[in-house]
């Protein structure tokens, strides 16, 4: 039976008393975490967001009633308590804030009463992650999911203050919006006044924000909420927040310094961590060559090393093959690993095709400087020599080799060298690596849609010395686009955007666009920038993202309150569901579901 607080005011929150308040009579009001019925004494630990306190019944100080009632309490009944702030009678407990101290209760009132919950409301839960999301409201009582939810909210009010010192405006843009092109999938809402049309939620407000910069806000920010159908990893959700922002008469530089103030003054207020500023840069091509790479982790080593030109000539079909058709042979060199177990190398190649590979070639310089190896049969003592030294090979090293096209050697050995980082753990968790990277190439070649697409999107600004090359050779020209990277994670990307009329036209040509296509689906844009167009930049970051690494989280789902799963369903909800006949009648529309497989 649940009793009313009428005539009780909470003071305080559990986990804020602390030896400071002895004495102080006070009223708090939580969950029950624990209660434990010694006799004539009941103990009781209670539980709100800021932690858990431990709550002393005994029937001379709370009377019969009182006393009887503090006998029922159970697991995460919901309890008001009245009571005197005590030093504690028993031991400390040093892991709680509250551990020097107890509340002498004088009276109790049960606001609630609760079921057995399905799984133990504790922080470090063991219990299996679609259990904890069916029931994600008991889940967000635990206190490492409310930890990461109370930084998450620290941080946004930190991002907040900063752009607003900075001079931005938070300006909202519209969720019910004209598809944008930002490469995923969109996901669609039909209109019911318009039948057969559709709305596209935003994959981001990258159009609305360079209109803002058009009519003049020339500093803009807002944390928006942005949706992509693609296909979910772990730090992917199909619906998730970025801290959007869009300048105007800047350059790189301009837009690389406001992020670089944030993201410290972020580090700081959140964790505080010091970000070391000027942050690193590199180049794309670096960050490829050296970690094959364009979000590469700079906590440990391991860098590629071409081997193309060492092995030219060598006996070794793969490798020559490899580079016959225009490929690239290269490697890594795990240090101290000569004598992995085949087993072990074995699943590494395996890791490896899983990435493209047709195979992984290795060669262990074993301790007494003989060699083992895949392939030594094939290459003389000279060419394995070379090969071994090019690698700086010593006694008891790994080298591991990728022959491939180069598109397929960088992302299998850059995948390798993170994946063995893992495995041997050599990464301390303590550090945060930031990292720019710059000058992106402005277009890939699509090979299923036979044609240029934008790298980053198509309003990318090239570099001004590569623009000439947009007509003769435009898969070499770079991009004022620019990523920020986090312990080898995309936090953010941007880009300068194109303003002259001529640029746009050409780079929508190069993307196969003709003018009339252009003009049906970014013709507001085009239009805005007949009308006198600032040149302007901008960026965003992934603010789950964000949050996930600086909380050390393992997954975005950990920093998200309401997150879906890898099939981008609810658990909690049972999203996305059917919807009854009437609501479809009135959108006019009807269901047919085709089988692919039939
Ligand atoms: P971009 O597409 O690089 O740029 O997105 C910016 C950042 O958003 C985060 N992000 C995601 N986070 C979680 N789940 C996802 N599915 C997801 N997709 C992206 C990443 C990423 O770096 N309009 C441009 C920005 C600009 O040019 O100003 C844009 O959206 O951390
Ligand atoms: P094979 O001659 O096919 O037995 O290959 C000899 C070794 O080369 C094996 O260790 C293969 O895994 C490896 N290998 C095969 N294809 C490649 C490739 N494209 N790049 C690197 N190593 C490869």
């Amino acid at each position: 039976m649940a009793e009313s607080m009428k005539g009780l005011k909470r003071t305080h929150r559990c986990g804020e008393l602390s030896a400071a308040n002895v004495g102080e009579i006070v009223t708090v009001m939580g969950w029950v975490q624990k209660q434990r019925n010694k006799g004539g004494i009941i103990f009781v630990d209670m539980r709100d967001r800021a932690g858990i306190l431990q709550v002393i019944f005994e029937e001379s100080d709370c009377g019969t009633e009182n006393f009887e009632k503090a006998s029922t309490l159970r697991s995460e009944f919901v309890i008001a308590v009245v009571g005197k702030v005590e030093k504690r009678s028993g031991a400390v407990n040093e892991n709680l804030s509250t551990g020097e101290i107890e509340i002498r209760a004088t009276e109790v009132r049960i606001l609630s009463e609760a079921e057995t919950p399905p799984f133990p409301i504790e922080a470090e839960s063991k219990t299996k992650e679609e259990l904890r999301l069916k029931y994600r409201y008991l889940d967000l009582r635990r206190p490492d999911l409310q930890n990461n939810l109370i930084l998450r909210s620290k941080i946004c009010t930190s991002i907040r203050n900063y752009m607003a010192g900075e001079g931005f405006l938070e300006i909202e843009t519209p969720i019910l919006q004209k598809s944008t092109p930002e490469g995923a999938r969109d996901y669609l809402v039909p209109s019911r006044v318009h039948p057969g049309s559709f709305y596209a939620l935003p994959q981001s407000p990258q159009l609305f924000k360079q209109l803002l910069m058009c009519s003049g806000y020339d500093r803009y920010f807002q944390v928006a909420k942005c949706f992509r159908d693609e296909d979910l990893r772990a730090d992917r959700q199909p619906e998730f927040t970025q801290v959007d922002l869009e300048m105007s008469f800047v350059d790189v530089d301009d837009v690389i310094a406001v992020t670089e103030g944030m993201v410290a003054k972020v580090c700081k207020e959140a964790i505080g961590h010091e970000v070391s500023l000027p942050i690193q840069r590199m180049t794309w091509q670096e960050a490829m060559d050296r970690f094959g790479s364009d979000k590469p982790d700079t906590r440990f080593g391991m860098e590629l090393v071409n081997v193309s030109d060492v092995v030219a000539n060598c006996g070794f079909g793969v490798f020559t093959g490899a580079l016959a058709n225009g490929g690239s042979v290269r490697g890594i060199n795990v240090k101290g690993q000569a004598e992995m177990p085949r087993k072990k190398i074995d699943a590494l190649v395996d890791f490896a095709k899983g990435y493209g590979a047709k195979g992984l070639a290795y060669l262990c310089v074993l301790p007494d400087g003989t060699y083992k190896s895949s392939f030594s049969k094939f290459m003389t003592e000279e060419e394995l020599a070379a090969l071994v030294a090019a690698m700086d090979g010593q006694p008891g090293d790994l080298l591991l080799f990728a022959a491939d096209k180069l598109k397929i050697v960088w992302s299998v050995l850059g995948a390798l060298r993170c994946e063995l980082a893992k495995q041997l753990e050599l990464i301390d968790p303590d550090k945060f690596n930031f990292l720019w990277i710059t000058e992106f190439p402005l277009l890939e070649w699509s090979e299923d849609d036979n044609r240029f697409v934008a790298m980053h999107h198509p309003f990318t600004m090239p570099m001004d010395e590569d623009l000439p090359m947009l007509d003769t050779d435009p898969g070499k020209v770079r991009a004022k686009a620019y990523d920020i990277v986090l312990n080898g994670v995309e936090l953010g990307g941007g880009s300068v955007r194109i303003f002259q009329d001529d640029v746009q036209e050409k780079m929508f040509e190069v993307l196969g666009f003709t003018k009339e296509q252009a003009w049906d689906r970014f013709g507001f844009l085009l239009s805005a920038f007949k009308y006198g167009v600032p040149p302007h930049a901008g960026l965003a970051i992934g603010l789950d993202r964000f949050v996930m690494l600086l909380v050390k989280a393992e997954s975005i789902r950990e920093v998200i309150a309401f997150p879906k799963v890898k099939d981008a369903s609810c658990l909690m909800t049972n999203a996305p569901d059917v919807v009854d006949d009437k609501q479809l009648e009135e959108l006019q529309l009807k269901i047919e579901v085709i089988n692919e497989e039939a």
